[in-house]
């Protein structure tokens, strides 16, 4: 490093990388969305030193693999109402490609928060929906439980994020129709692979948990007494459903068709709790999606999160970044098990954190580690800091010293400046990578709806499934010359009967 011959060496590899990019007019069969919840740009630097860290080297220089992709975008991430946003209002932009109100799922900004009624006439289809409409097996990876802000955005339209079950919902909500998420989620789109937690909005009051039978807790809370996965596996053919590793383990690709994967009551736990033998990690849970949902030959579009923002709430920096350090893991697994010839591949956040590192830190410190001198308190300070959050200390009338080891413990909540029970989103835009056919259109400041128009220009989908270059248009154009279209043909036949009928 401390020569220039290795600087300008790297730098000339970079510009033949940069020169040799071109702008293919392919189409994708296969788009894969991996996002992650909370995953600002400070949260992916930091990420990759992590990374690097945990393979023992100094860190700064080591590479995620998603900053590998070619091409890149800023997302503006505000919502109608709100100039920082929540994970429901950007899942709505990102995966239907209109904003909308903070808290509301998949419905324009005309509904309003917590009214059930101005649900109808204002639900907007998502890109996983349009997706399945085109014929690509579709599915949902998450760490959290599925029925959460962004994947409930893939495929629910409620006037409230927390409708999670029936007896999440206020009364006069279920009088005037509207329905939980989880009941979406089995009976609006035919999703094909869903995998995260989740358990408990799924099966009546009182039902037991498989995993944790002896606590009351974890029961099942539905109030009309459905059971939903029973009903999801009625309902499709060669349908799965499992609730452990063993169970995700023992699944055949080949034999499903649907697999429902539900490892936890609610969401799934960080990454740094996890019990390996009993709950599977996202790159596990990635692999096994891909490896199903290609199956299918009109492609596939698959929607992994990965939910770093709880880790970042908490103040638990440790957490937030082990998970985006497996969400990265998920995206070089991804890689090898697609191609970038056919597939396209996003990584993206929906939003920031107020999460932060500075202080002058020499290379190689720990990412959790302190900076390297005192502040004017005297005390010793961390790298990582939030703007607020539930690391506000003072005691004695002072701010506490930061000291390792305690410091780089996965629990150890790393300070604040304001003192609030959980930390905030931020409002500055997000990183869109991309790779694959259509990845130069991820280019430019953006708003976040334009993720999903890329996307769905990318693939045909509606509404830009006879634009030039999709096979739709080309068939449509062809039928024209050499045959009747099946409508006309259709037409034809009906006039024909009716006037023999006459
Ligand atoms: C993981 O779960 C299994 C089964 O419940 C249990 O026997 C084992 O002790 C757990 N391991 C850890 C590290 O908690
Ligand atoms: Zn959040």
């Amino acid at each position: 490093e401390k020569s220039p011959s290795y600087w300008n060496k790297g730098a000339r590899r970079r510009l033949e990388l940069a020169l040799a990019l071109q702008q293919g007019a392919q189409r994708a069969k296969n788009i894969i969305l991996f996002m992650g919840d909370g995953m600002g740009l400070s949260t992916m630097s930091a990420a990759r030193i992590y990374k690097g860290q945990l393979s023992g080297s100094s860190g700064e220089e080591s590479v995620l693999a998603m900053e590998t992709f070619p091409h890149m975008a800023l997302a503006k991430t505000y919502t109608i109402d709100r100039q920082v946003p929540d994970s429901a209002g950007t899942g709505t932009a990102y995966l239907c490609g209109v904003k909308t109100n903070a808290k509301t799922l998949g419905l324009s900004g005309a509904a309003i928060y917590g009214k059930c009624r101005s649900t109808f006439g204002n639900e907007v289809d998502s890109i996983l929906h349009r997706a399945r409409l085109a014929g690509k097996a579709v599915g949902i990876v998450t760490t959290t439980r599925v029925q959460h802000a962004s994947p409930g955005a893939a495929y629910a339209h409620s006037a409230s994020r927390s409708w999670y079950a029936d007896a999440s919902m206020p009364v006069d909500a279920l009088r005037d129709g509207c329905k939980d998420i989880a009941h979406q989620l089995v009976h609006n789109t035919d999703i094909n692979v869903i995998l995260g937690g989740g358990r408990m909005y799924m099966t009546p009051r009182l039902t037991a948990d498989p995993e944790y039978p002896e606590d009351p807790d974890q029961n099942g809370i539905r109030k009309d007494g459905r059971d939903l996965i029973a009903e999801w596996l009625s309902a499709k053919e060669g349908a799965r459903y499992i609730w452990d590793k063993k169970g995700l383990d023992a699944v055949e690709e080949d034999s499903v068709s649907h697999l429902m994967g539900l490892f936890e009551p609610k969401d799934m736990r960080y990454e740094l709790n996890r019990n390996a033998s009993t709950d599977p990690s996202i790159v596990e849970m990635t692999e096994k999606a891909i490896r199903i949902l290609r199956r299918n030959p009109n492609g596939f579009f698959l929607f992994v999160e990965d939910e770093i923002d709880h880790g970042h709430h908490s103040g638990r920096a440790k957490q937030a970044l082990m998970e985006a350090v497996m969400l990265d893991r998920a995206v070089a697994r991804a890689g090898e098990l697609t191609s970038p010839a056919d597939t396209l591949t996003v990584v993206t956040a929906d939003h920031s954190h107020v999460f932060t590192f500075g202080g002058s830190t020499p290379r190689g410190n720990s990412i959790f580690g302190l900076a390297p001198k005192k502040a004017k308190d005297k005390r010793a300070y961390t790298s990582i800091l939030y703007g607020n959050g539930p690391g506000y200390s003072i005691r004695d009338g002072a701010r506490p010293a930061a000291s390792l080891p305690a410091a780089g413990s996965w629990c150890y909540c790393k300070q604040a400046a304001v003192p609030l029970e959980t930390e905030t989103h931020s409002g500055e835009d997000v990183v869109v990578l991309a790779q694959g056919p259509m990845a130069h259109l991820f280019h430019g400041v953006q708003e976040q709806t334009y993720v999903a128009h890329a996307m769905a220009y990318a693939a045909c989908l509606e509404p830009y499934a006879t634009e030039p270059g999709c096979r739709a248009a080309r068939r449509a154009s062809h039928g024209t010359q050499c045959s009747p279209h099946p409508l006309l043909a259709l037409l034809a036949l009906c006039m024909a009967v009716l006037m023999v009928g006459g």
